[in-house]
């Protein structure tokens, strides 16, 4: 099983990303997260990045890439995988292809999480994230048992810094003008599935894997 999720700023990509990890027994790659441990690190490329980041951009293919297609060579990325946020340009999304076509393993399906605007910004608004295990919450849909504390691992939940609404705004127009195009990259291939996101997200996990029933066994699955 190897799938890409799509989708805006706020669509539910982490969220789903770990419950269908749960479900499907596979590893997650978030190459958000990755960046944020290397902005995290003070790493090079971290350095490199943060400021892209900061203002809602995306950092460039080349260190992307790179970043990627080395953390798919580990071996817990040997039986299938779920990439949340890679790939979100065309040139991004090519040298994936390439990448998995010399190993003969191609992609099963892209699924795409439709959001609109305002419901992203609301839910993004409303996020804190556990800065440990990378688990999300919010105000409004998901409340910590106790307040600004993960319920699993016990770390103080942070805010992230892009979350404002004029980052988050700027991150809606960049998934337009850069990852929009994708759809039909995708599309072309025979491999995009959309899946409304604007519902309970135990809804949303139900929905994406009846989108991916003919390459998922259900029953195996739940
Ligand atoms: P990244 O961290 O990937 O951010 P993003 O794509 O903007 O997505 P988010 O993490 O904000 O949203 P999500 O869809 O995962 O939503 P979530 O599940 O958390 O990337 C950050 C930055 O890194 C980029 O801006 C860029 O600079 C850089 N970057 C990353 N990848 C890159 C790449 N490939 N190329 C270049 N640069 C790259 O949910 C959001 C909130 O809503 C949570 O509070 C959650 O609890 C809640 N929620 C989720 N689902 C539901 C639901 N169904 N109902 C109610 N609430 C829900």
């Amino acid at each position: 099983m190897r799938l890409v999720l799509l989708g805006p700023p706020g669509a539910g990509k982490g969220t789903q990303a770990e419950r269908l990890a749960d479900k499907l027994h596979v590893v997650t790659i978030s190459t958000g997260d990755l960046l944020r441990e290397h902005v995290e690190r003070g790493s090079a490329l971290g350095l490199r990045a943060r400021a892209f980041m900061d203002r809602g951009e995306y950092v460039s293919d080349d260190t992307v890439v790179q970043m990627v297609l080395e953390r798919l060579q580990a071996s817990d990325a040997q039986e299938g995988f779920i990439l949340d946020g890679f790939p979100r340009t065309v040139p991004q999304a090519q040298a994936l292809e390439t990448a998995l076509a010399e190993i003969d393993r191609p992609l099963s399906a892209v699924l795409k999480f439709k959001i609109g605007d305002e419901m992203a910004v609301r839910r993004l608004a409303n996020r804190w994230t556990c800065p440990n295990c990378k688990r999300t919450y919010n105000e409004q849909f998901k409340r910590p048992k106790k307040d600004h504390v993960c319920d699993v691992c016990g770390h103080q939940l942070v805010r992230r810094k892009d979350d404002d609404e004029v980052t988050v705004r700027r991150r809606l127009q960049v998934y337009r003008d850069e990852t929009a195009p994708l759809e039909f990259f995708f599309w072309e291939r025979g491999l995009l599935r959309e899946i409304d996101a604007e519902a309970p997200e135990e809804v949303v996990t139900d929905r994406t894997l009846d989108a991916i029933s003919d390459i998922v066994d259900l029953d195996g699955a739940q």
